[in-house]
């Protein structure tokens, strides 16, 4: 079976001002993985992790990918984000290496990134670094 483009990797264990009973990560992986249920087509998976180390800015992402950035993104809104996290991760899936441009991210993802890690494969040298 061949390895999926892109894997949303998303934080179950997030709480809201620390009440435990309020999962709103859970509420938004249901809805994201609703969302790309909906397209059998689509070579994205959805995965629940249980921390993604940036627990104070529910509801957090990662966009990872063989070869790509990866990509960190917090302030999600379960109720109202999960269709820009499947757009981002669609437009995600469709560049070489992970960097979505700037007019193709929604716009939780514009302010919402935290942070970014290169692929293993990052050469620094064929960016003159
Ligand atoms: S519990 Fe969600 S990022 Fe840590």
């Amino acid at each position: 079976m061949a390895e999926p483009d892109v894997t949303i990797f998303i934080c179950v264990s997030c709480t809201v001002d620390g009440n435990k009973s309020e999962k709103p990560g859970r509420a938004l992986f249901d809805a994201v993985s609703s969302a790309i249920g909906d397209k059998p087509d689509c070579s994205t998976v959805v995965k629940p992790v249980d921390c993604l180390a940036v627990c104070k800015r529910p509801c957090t992402v990662a966009l990872s990918g063989e070869g790509k950035w990866t990509y960190v993104v917090g302030d999600l809104d379960a109720a109202t984000h999960a269709d820009d996290v499947v757009a981002a991760a669609l437009s995600y899936g469709a560049t070489l290496n992970g960097i979505i441009p700037w007019k193709e991210r929604p716009q939780c993802f514009r302010k919402g990134v935290i942070s970014r890690v290169p692929p293993t494969s990052f050469r620094p040298e064929e960016q003159g670094l």
